[in-house]
């Protein structure tokens, strides 16, 4: 094992992101049709990660600024050339500068989403776009459960199991109405992903903290949420699918 924490906080690696998460840029595809990036324009890409995306855009030439709270996907971004910085989404201080804010499966990261959306709300300039997508309600329900159950049986930490924000459309709508923005379209996605690398290198990768409270157990209890996920979320071929479902969104900051 290779767990660098055993406090509540997720840290990450660049190197076993790229590993076992670079599906998570891979499967963007929809997100990005709907920000539908023009060159020229000015984007805050905010939870960049090691900027896989950031990098997309880059491309296909927007004037690009990616913004992560993790040092070590923030060196891998800067590896790329692109221009990021280190910030925390609960207090974004842009002042209204960006034509879109785009974000990827970064918000369910940040537990106070009002914060969020304010920050999102002040980056814009009037009529600037909010495009996103992250994990939405019912969201790797399996994969929590089976964490849960494996926790309670050997009374362990439960709220270590799924710390996410993962809200319904409606939910989230409200919000976004309430700070002020139009949501022009909002949807649940179901998309079960493929893990190439296999469950327990996702339960590592997403879910450290959990599993580092367990010790010299973080062994066994990761064979033990394996064994509980295995009818539901592996082939009879061994190949792993993880239950995610999307919430997309965008929203226009009134002129
Ligand atoms: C997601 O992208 O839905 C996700 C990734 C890691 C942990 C939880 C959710």
């Amino acid at each position: 094992m290779n767990f660098n924490t055993s406090s509540s906080k997720q840290t990450w690696s660049a190197d076993s992101y790229s590993t076992h998460g670079r599906f998570v840029a891979d499967l963007a595809g929809a997100v990005f049709e709907w920000l539908a990036p023009q060159a020229g324009e000015r984007i805050l890409d905010l939870g960049c990660g090691d900027g896989a995306l950031t990098q997309k855009l880059a491309d296909a030439g927007v004037d690009v600024h990616g913004v992560d709270m993790s040092d070590d996907l923030l060196s891998a971004a800067r590896e790329r050339g692109l221009t990021v910085s280190r910030g925390d989404g609960h207090a974004l201080d842009f002042p209204a500068e960006f034509d879109a804010v785009f974000s990827n499966a970064a918000l369910h990261w940040m537990s106070r989403p009002e914060k969020v959306i304010d920050g999102v709300w002040r980056a814009l300039k009037p009529g600037g776009r909010f495009v996103a997508e992250f994990g939405g309600h019912g969201n790797v329900a399996a994969i929590v459960t089976a964490m849960r159950a494996v926790g309670e049986r050997r009374a362990g930490d439960e709220s270590l199991a799924g710390p996410w924000f993962f809200p319904s459309p409606e939910v989230y709508a409200d919000m976004l109405g309430d700070a002020g923005f139009d949501v022009r379209r909002i949807g649940l996605y179901p998309r079960p992903t493929p893990l190439k690398t296999g469950m327990k290198e996702w339960l590592k990768l997403f879910r450290k903290p959990f599993f580092a409270q367990f010790g010299a157990e973080t062994d066994a209890v990761l064979d033990e949420v394996e064994q509980l996920l295995r009818p539901s979320l592996c082939d009879a071929r061994g190949n792993w699918t993880a239950d995610y479902v999307r919430i997309r969104v965008e929203a226009i900051k009134p002129q």
